[in-house]
């Protein structure tokens, strides 16, 4: 019914009962398939002679299967631990607590669990928060928590840590292809946007046919995921196959989201993931996604298009709405995007 559906995934996992909506009823979930080898780039090396070698790890790694992991980024590991203590801390929360954050119907900020966009669609096993954090003036502060105490100001650190590091590694990304720095970081705009979403993933009794966010690619241009320090979940998918997203503790788990897939002609490939659930362990992450600004418009760099490598996707105004249409279709939002 509606009533359980509408229930934090946290209050359900606590009655150990999994409504039917939440179950995949094609076969068992492959939680703990084969390890995949994300290529790490180190990136304090961006600016030393072995900067052409570490370009080489990104271009190769995005390519291939859309993601890398970034390790010296430049935040502290004890900065890290804070930032996810903050996550602990607030679904950790009372249930009342949190609701003080709820979201409203039909809207993605604020706390809340899966959105349902479709009666067909099956639940994910995990309770989130959503919050627009750039530009400075969308913020909706209603939604942003003030327990734990230091959430918000550890949160903003992190954000204006996130901001910069999107502007250098879409400067890399490019570098890497030999196209002008700025080509993708331009099309974001200067009213770009970037939201943070924490997710909270409780025991699941049925990890075999329940996942903690079902199979998707992202929205965003790129997307940079601090993932639990020690529980595994996430996995992508390559040559239909799916890998485990190995922890590298105070790594950081860049991929490519759509619409840098458009904006590199294909040549960046936008994964296709999802999260497993762990019958034992609860599980935090926090995704931050780079979204360029909807009034700007996106299409492929000029530069990446050519004899060998035609355009494969149109210009396109507004990604997001787009992304939303075809999922409500039951249809993969970057198919729309593609010239067929
Ligand atoms: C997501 O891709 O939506 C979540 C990723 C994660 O929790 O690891
Ligand atoms: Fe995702």
């Amino acid at each position: 019914t509606q009533e359980t559906v509408s229930k934090s995934v946290q209050e359900l996992a606590n009655t150990n009962q999994v409504p039917e909506k939440y179950i995949y009823a094609q076969g068992s979930i492959n939680t703990y398939p084969l390890l995949f080898d994300v290529p790490q780039v180190d990136l304090s090396l961006l600016t030393s002679p072995n900067r052409q070698q570490q370009l080489n790890k990104l271009q190769s790694g995005l390519k291939s299967c859309g993601c890398i992991q970034v390790i010296n980024h430049g935040m502290e590991d004890s900065f890290l631990d804070k930032v996810r203590e903050i996550s602990k801390k607030f679904f950790a929360l009372p249930t009342e607590e949190k609701l003080k954050y709820a979201r409203t119907v039909n809207q993605i900020e604020g706390y809340g669990n899966d959105k349902v966009l479709t009666d067909k669609q099956r639940l994910d096993w995990s309770d989130r928060l959503c919050l627009n954090v750039f530009p400075e003036d969308i913020r909706e502060l209603r939604f942003w928590p003030q327990k734990p105490e230091c959430f918000r100001e550890v949160f903003e650190e992190y954000m204006k840590n996130m901001k910069l590091l999107s502007e250098s590694l879409l400067k890399a990304m490019a570098a890497s292809l030999n196209v002008e720095e700025n080509c993708f970081l331009d099309q974001c705009g200067e009213r770009g946007m970037t939201t943070a979403r924490f997710n909270f993933y409780p025991p699941c009794p049925r990890p075999d046919v329940v996942l903690g966010v079902k199979q998707h690619a992202d929205a965003s241009a790129i997307t940079i995921l601090l993932q639990d320090k020690e529980v595994e979940g996430l996995q992508v998918l390559k040559d239909d196959q799916w890998f485990r997203v190995p922890v590298v503790p105070y790594g950081l788990l860049i991929n490519v989201g759509d619409q840098v897939e458009v904006m590199s002609n294909g040549i960046f490939k936008s994964p296709v993931h999802r999260v497993v659930t762990n019958a034992e362990r609860e599980r935090n992450s926090l995704a931050v996604f780079i979204m360029p600004d909807v009034h700007v418009g996106i299409g492929p760099v000029e530069k990446l298009i050519n004899e060998e490598r035609p355009r494969g996707y149109k210009d396109i105004k507004n990604y997001v709405a787009l992304f939303f249409q075809s999922y409500q279709q039951g249809k993969i939002p970057i198919e729309a995007a593609k010239i067929s």
